[in-house]
């Protein structure tokens, strides 16, 4: 996970760098750090917890004022929290400063020779032995550049990086990546460069970037040069420009990206659905030719999936296999070159997935994707993607990303028996209530339901059928954010087990829908209300069952895309009233870039 920042140009480095690394933060907040390149030494600042509140100018007592340097918002992989473990790590000489993304798993063993040759490590991280390494290469081969020093590094890593480098001596930024993300931004002035782990980072300064590819990786030295780092070759790219603006990647009028992304679901909605119609209706036929199709995706993005195949079974009478991608290598064996993957993710980076593509490949098998971050590891290893179009997505819970998963995938259903027009003339009308379930009068209800369980320690939410997954991605969004323990089950699952957790007052969630699933979800709710549980209904109706009412519009084969909304909503005000951050909660990060 974490965010790196690299910035070579003409600016003071200091403050682009913060400002930066406090859009990056989603990927990770355990510490931050940055090293800024001088005339006499790097200066490095390092602090624990969230950049959030950091002054961007900082405190020229202790930053060099240099136009060169890098920085780092972490989420722990090897060591704990500690000033020590937090990037940037410096060579024995101080003269290289480097950030890591990744993991480096044969960190022991390169530690252990690095020791004996008298290296003393200062930290407990895997990321610590690659300044070294460079630092001995250029130690002990005289006349070597430091950009042939960084290649013979990155020789003797095994593992996943994307790494940012910088030397004093040299006025040289290099950067690579192994299968974590790294983007290129192009500075509007001549020689100004912006390396990040995310486009939005960079997006303030400018929108024309290039995407490194595994094993490539660039030298800034005044301009930019891009090499294979196995081979040394000069690779030729051109730069592409990014359809996302700043005023996305900012918060605006709202207090938490989490309420501005909820808010702007109508609109996303609608950018979701408007996709080539041609385009949908091969994917549509392709997934009727296919011998078997797979969805993968990690999260919320597996809850869409899980979702969608229900979709598929009643509008299109077809079956789906859908694997959380964790465990899709235990599939492999049923894969064939007739075999049609599906992969869904708002990041396009998540390592499960991206592993899963590989296994997928080995196999000769087509892969399509939906993501929303476009230039995106999957995008670029995929035959065809279909971007989701909703903008950055800041908050770490997934909100806006997931209904548009489910907006395009509920349009591929339609196309899949002809009935495009039809899907999309639904899914204008689902944004549209979308949009009357974020309004602020309507979320009152929701507010109050959220107070009366702010201070509940276990909340269950059933569902059948279409709303099982929905009651699996509520109790997600709850626990994720306001650490109360949450669970979603199948409707029909409670008697088997489930129902002897129900006591006095425990909260329990239905989502009853108007659909043939009503009948027998109203009476699941029934048998645990007859135990005491108190029960808060999603549906289109009230029902004297309910102790609380949370109305939505019968959409019919969309309720998915509505019946979570208010969920997002609770979710957002559990978190508030429990004193969370809803942007960032604790020990997660957006992008789940390690296995
Ligand atoms: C859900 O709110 C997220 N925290 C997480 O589960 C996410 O959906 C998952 O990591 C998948 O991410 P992706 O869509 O970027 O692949
Ligand atoms: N492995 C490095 C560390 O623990 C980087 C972690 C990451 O990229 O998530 O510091």
């Amino acid at each position: 996970m974490c965010g790196i920042v690299g910035y070579k140009g003409k600016r003071e480095a200091y403050p682009i760098i913060v400002d930066s690394l406090k859009i990056l933060e989603y990927r990770g907040y355990d510490s931050w750090g940055v090293a800024i390149s001088g005339n006499l030494s790097t200066s490095v600042i390092k602090e624990i917890g969230m950049i959030g509140d950091a002054d961007s100018l900082g405190d020229a007592s202790k930053i060099n004022r240099g136009t060169m340097g890098i920085g780092h918002t972490r989420w722990a992989t090897h060591g704990t929290v500690t000033i020590e473990n937090s990037h940037p790590h410096l060579s024995s000489d101080g003269k290289i400063a480097v950030v890591h993304n990744g993991i480096i798993e044969n960190y022991q063993a390169l530690r252990k020779n690095l020791k004996k040759k008298g290296y003393v490590f200062k930290s407990e991280t895997d990321s610590e032995v690659i300044p070294y390494l460079i630092e001995d290469f250029l130690k002990n081969k005289k006349g070597i550049s430091f950009e042939d020093a960084f290649r013979k590094t990155l020789s003797l890593l095994e593992g996943t990086y994307a790494i940012v480098a910088i030397h004093d001596g040299f006025d040289t930024m290099i950067c690579a990546r192994k299968d974590s993300p790294i983007v290129i931004g192009v500075g509007v002035d001549a020689g100004e460069y912006i390396i990040a782990s995310d486009v939005p980072a960079f997006i303030e300064h400018t929108k024309n970037v290039v995407f490194l590819e595994n094993r490539e990786m660039a030298v800034f030295n005044g301009d930019m040069k891009i090499i294979c780092s196995v081979t040394g070759k000069i690779i030729t790219k051109k730069s592409q420009v990014i359809d996302w603006d700043i005023e996305q990647a900012k918060k605006g009028e709202f207090k938490y990206y989490m309420l501005k992304e909820i808010s702007e679901q109508k609109e996303t909605i609608n950018k979701a659905i408007h996709q080539d119609d041609k385009v949908i209706q091969d994917i549509a036929d392709a997934i009727n030719e296919s011998y078997g199709t797979f969805f993968i995706a990690s999260g919320s993005s597996y809850h869409a999936a899980l979702s969608a195949s229900y979709t598929f079974s009643r509008i299109a009478k077809k079956h789906i296999n859908v694997v959380d991608s964790s465990e899709f290598p235990n599939y492999e064996h049923f894969l064939t070159p007739q075999t049609l993957m599906i992969t869904i993710s708002q990041s396009g980076e998540t390592a499960d997935v991206l592993d899963a593509v590989k296994v997928a490949k080995k196999k000769g098998v087509k892969i399509l994707s939906i993501v929303n971050v476009m230039g995106s590891s999957l995008m670029r290893n995929s035959d065809h993607s279909l971007l989701m179009n909703a903008g950055p997505e800041i908050c770490v819970l997934s909100t806006k990303s997931y209904t548009s998963q489910l907006s395009i995938l509920t349009l591929l259903a339609y196309a899949s028996v002809g009935k495009l027009d039809e899907g999309k003339a639904l899914l204008r009308c689902v944004a549209n209530h979308v949009g009357e379930l974020t309004d602020p009068k309507t979320i009152l209800s929701t507010v109050e339901v959220a107070s009366y369980l702010k201070d509940k320690e276990h909340l269950y939410i059933i569902g059948r059928g279409q709303s099982y997954p929905t009651a699996l991605e509520a109790a997600l969004k709850i626990k994720e954010v306001s650490y109360i323990h949450a669970e979603g089950f199948a409707g029909g699952t409670l008697k088997h087990g489930p129902i002897a957790l129900i006591e006095k007052g425990t909260p329990c969630i239905v989502f009853a829908p108007n659909d043939e699933t009503k009948k027998e979800i109203l009476s699941n709710a029934m048998e645990i209300k007859s135990r005491g549980a108190h029960i808060i209904g999603v549906s289109d109706k009230d029902n004297e069952i309910f102790d609380d009412f949370i109305k939505v519009p019968d959409v019919g084969h969309a309720s998915p895309i509505c019946d979570i909304i208010p969920i997002q909503v609770l979710s957002y005000y559990l978190a508030i009233f429990r004193g969370c951050n809803p942007d960032r909660p604790r020990n997660l990060a957006k992008s789940v870039t390690v296995k």
